[in-house]
């Protein structure tokens, strides 16, 4: 493997979805191949309706594409339009996804929602709990830990769900509009986050994001057009 290869943490080959059939037929992903890397951010950018949503539910393992392959991590997950391991538990250990909303579970706490994505892959309760706390608390959120959801802000709603999707250190994070509820100094602190996992935990964060006033924070953009996703530019460094 070359270097580059080895720093690819997610692989895909000629996805593609269509969704209904005759004349509801769309064909929402055409065949699209591209790799994220160990390390990085890459903001999506397109109108409505170009599939950014599609590519992202692919890819977290949520929405299966109608052709294409894909690896995460060291995994293959698809195979020519077909699951070749247990997607659940793919999902599970190796994806933290980020919503519009924050969509936190309203009768847990801050902790708590957090706590369970622990949980649910057989953490024990004290390394669930002390875990949980300790990400919350450098998010800020120390003072907030047994706030239930309809307590907090919309950015502290927002970093609980983000700690959510990267307490379990996945190889690839995904976050479909994660800024767009926020207002820009939050939206930026939010980008920042993404950043700072990337780096620390050495995470591929895909971000699909209206928000241009955070793109100097990402190291590259792709662009989604009717379905076809292309490179866009490529950020300033820093
Ligand atoms: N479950 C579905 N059934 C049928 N068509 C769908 C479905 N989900 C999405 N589509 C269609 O697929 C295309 C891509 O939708 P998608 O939600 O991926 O776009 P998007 O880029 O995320 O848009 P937005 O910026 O508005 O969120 C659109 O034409 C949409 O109407
Ligand atoms: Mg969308």
């Amino acid at each position: 493997m070359t270097p580059s290869e080895s720093n690819i943490v997610l692989s895909a080959d000629s996805l593609s979805k269509v969704y209904g059939e005759g004349t509801l037929r769309v064909e929402a992903l055409k065949p699209t191949t591209f790799t994220a890397h160990t390390g990085e951010v890459v903001a999506i950018l397109g109108p409505s309706g170009s599939g950014k949503s599609t590519l992202l539910t692919i890819l977290g393992l949520i929405n299966p594409p109608t052709t294409g392959s894909l690896r995460i991590g060291q995994t293959k997950v698809i195979e020519k339009g077909r699951a070749v391991a247990n997607l659940d538990q793919q999902r599970r250990q190796q994806i933290g996804f980020v919503f519009q909303r924050s969509n936190l579970i309203p009768f847990l706490s801050a902790e708590e929602n957090v706590r369970l994505a622990l949980e649910l892959d057989d953490v024990p309760p004290a390394q669930s709990r002390a875990r949980s706390r300790t990400m919350l608390e450098g998010l800020g959120l120390g003072k907030r830990l047994h706030a239930l959801p309809s307590r907090l802000s919309g950015g502290e709603a927002q970093r609980v769900a983000i700690a959510r999707a990267l307490i379990h250190k996945p190889a690839v994070v995904l976050a479909d509009e994660p800024t767009a509820s926020l207002d820009s100094h939050r939206g930026r602190q939010v980008m920042e986050l993404f950043r700072e996992a990337a780096r620390s935990q050495g995470a591929a964060v895909l971000v699909v994001t209206h928000d241009h006033r955070t793109l100097d924070l990402v190291d590259r953009i792709l662009d989604m057009e009717d379905g076809v996703l292309s490179e866009k530019a490529v950020a300033a460094p820093g």
